[in-house]
This record gives C-alpha cells, sequence and structure tokens, in this order.
C-alpha cells in the first residue's frame, strides 16, 4: 500500500481515540497502516488537563502490537518512569520545560532499556535541548501548546524543524536521532513537516475524530508522498 520511505513514520495519538471505543480504534490504527501509538500523560500541572497513566495503559497494552511512545507532559517526570518501564514501552519522552535535572531522567529511562525523547513547546529555543542531543534517540516538537487534541498547527515550528535538522547534520548524528512533531498534524500540515526535515508525524484528531480512520491515514500517507 505504501511506498514512502520506511523512515517515515505515523504515530496515532490514543488521545484523540473514541474512549467508549478504544479496542476498536486501535485496532483500526493498526491494521490500516499506522507505524506507531503515542500515549499522551497529563498531570493537571505541567499542562491544565489530567489525560490517562499506567492504570489505563495496562488495560490496552494488550492490544498493542506496535512500538509504543509515553508522551509525559507532567512535572516531576522522573517518578513516572518506573510504572511505564513495569508495563513495557518502547520510547519515553519528557519536556524540557518539566525537568530539573535531565541527565539523571535520561540516565534513568536508559537503564529500563527504553529509547529516550525529548520535547519542546513551540516557544521553547533549539537551545535548551542542544547539549541533550547526543543522548536522546527522538526530538518532539511540539506544534501547538501541549493540552489536548484538535488544535490548529502552529506555522512557526517549521523553523525549529529545519534548524534542529541543521544541527543534528552538523553535528553528525542526523541519523541517530528522529526529529517528530506532534500536534495539528493533518494532511496540509504533514508535507510542511516532511520537508522540513521531520521523519515521524504524530497525529490525532486528524485520524480519529472525522470520516472513518481508514481514509485517514491513507490521506495523510499520501500527503507523506506528494510534493508541497
Ligand atoms: C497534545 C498531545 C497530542 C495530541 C495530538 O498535547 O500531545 O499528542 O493528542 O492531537 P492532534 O493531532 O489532534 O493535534
Ligand atoms: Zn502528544
Amino acid at each position: 500500500m505504501s511506498n514512502i520511505s520506511s523512515d517515515l513514520k505515523i504515530s496515532a495519538s490514543i488521545l484523540a481515540a473514541d474512549f467508549r471505543n478504544l479496542e476498536a480504534h486501535i485496532n483500526e490504527a493498526e491494521i490500516f497502516g499506522c507505524d506507531e501509538f503515542h500515549f499522551d500523560v497529563m498531570d493537571g500541572n505541567f499542562v491544565p488537563e489530567i489525560s490517562m497513566g499506567p492504570i489505563v495503559l495496562k488495560s490496552l497494552k494488550n492490544l498493542i502490537n506496535l512500538p509504543l511512545e509515553i508522551h509525559l507532559m507532567v512535572d516531576d517526570p522522573f517518578y513516572h518512569v518506573d510504572s511505564f518501564a513495569d508495563i513495557g514501552v518502547d520510547i519515553i519522552t519528557f519536556h524540557i520545560e518539566a525537568c530539573k535535572e535531565p541527565n539523571k531522567l535520561i540516565n534513568k529511562i536508559k537503564s529500563k532499556g527504553i529509547k529516550v525523547g525529548i520535547a519542546k513547546n513551540p516557544s521553547t529555543s533549539i537551545d535548551r535541548i542542544d547539549e541533550f542531543l547526543e543522548e536522546v534517540d527522538r526530538v518532539l516538537i511540539m506544534c501547538v501548546e501541549p493540552g489536548f487534541s484538535g488544535q490548529k498547527f502552529n506555522e512557526k515550528v517549521v523553523d525549529s524543524i529545519i534548524e534542529l535538522d541543521n544541527l543534528l547534520l552538523s553535528r553528525n548524528i542526523r541519523n541517530l536521532v528522529d526529529i517528530a512533531v506532534d500536534g495539528g498534524i493533518n494532511s496540509y500540515s504533514i508535507k510542511k513537516c516532511k520537508e522540513a526535515g521531520a521523519q515521524i508525524f504524530v497525529s490525532g484528531s486528524s485520524i480519529f475524530w472525522e470520516g472513518d480512520v481508514r481514509s485517514n491515514i491513507i490521506s495523510l500517507k499520501n500527503s507523506l508522498r506528494d510534493k508541497l
């Protein structure tokens, strides 16, 4: 079905799925070609909303056969690593804005055999994450203020993607660190992010909210094949 580069991945954000019917939505996302799942954890402090945590994930985990990213939008991310590690996840992504001792947290995640992602909000400069780039597997660039699904893509983040892409190239670690984007990713913004250098496209409302999951995923994949 797909002839897009295998380096480009679509990650389905479970937060935007139908909570009355999570099993069906998770199955559809897998069957119709998503490459990953993205699980948003919000604590009501780092972001105003409260979403879901390890207890919910535990009940969903046996439905999920794809790689799973935990996106921690919480203060004190350090204290949440163990419970997700115990469930078995592939990558834990924390926000630089929420973390006092990033190296300690990165080492803790790595010690569990889990990949590390570092996230930044739209207004946070790339400089804030610069010194950790050699230590992480992924940078998650937020394209909206973190907090909920269905927000509008912030065009200004395109410059951050380009800046990060160039920085990784100049450090010879471009093939070691993925650039992921999260928030407002639809058939239009996904092309802009791809052209700027992103490889992983987290999408919630564009997959789950309207129409059917199959057509929505196909349309995102088709956009990845198109030129701008
Ligand atoms: C927002 C979350 C996102 C969200 C994406 O804070 O981190 O993962 O679910 O949803 P859309 O694609 O609808 O912006
Ligand atoms: Zn997210």
